[in-house]
């Protein structure tokens, strides 16, 4: 038997579908908005966009070297670089979603 919620569940990836394919770049704007959500996570202490206020005791992230941000990342994730924080963070990290990461704030004006 098929329960209105099934129905339900089975329009809404149609519509889903629809739009996924209609809309120009659908692929870059999923991955885009994935990276966007990965970023909200770094928000809390980097500030939006990775820039902090000044004197914060959270460094800008915003605007640095992507090759730089990817080194300090691995660097926090093995503990080569000591961290307070940071160390934590990394460790949930895939290597994409650092990299992707780094794009990202690295595209990010300073
Ligand atoms: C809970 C607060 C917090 C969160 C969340 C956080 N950071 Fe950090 N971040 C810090 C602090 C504090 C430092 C300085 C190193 C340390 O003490 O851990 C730092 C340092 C860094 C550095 C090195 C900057 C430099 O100038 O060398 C990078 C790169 C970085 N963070 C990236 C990220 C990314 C990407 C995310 C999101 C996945 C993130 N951070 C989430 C607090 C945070």
């Amino acid at each position: 038997m098929r329960t209105r919620f099934q129905s339900a569940i089975g329009f809404g990836l149609f519509v889903f579908t629809l739009g996924a394919s209609n809309a120009v770049g659908a692929q870059d704007a999923s991955t885009a908005l994935h990276v966007r959500a990965n970023a909200a996570m770094c928000a809390n202490c980097h500030g939006s966009e990775g820039h902090t206020v000044k004197d914060s005791a959270v460094p800008s992230i915003a605007g640095l070297p992507r090759d730089y941000m990817v080194q300090q990342m691995h660097a926090f994730k093995d503990g080569s670089r000591p961290a307070t924080i940071m160390h934590q963070i990394t460790k949930g990290l895939s290597e994409a979603q650092i990299t992707s990461l780094a794009d990202y704030f690295a595209a990010q004006a300073r």
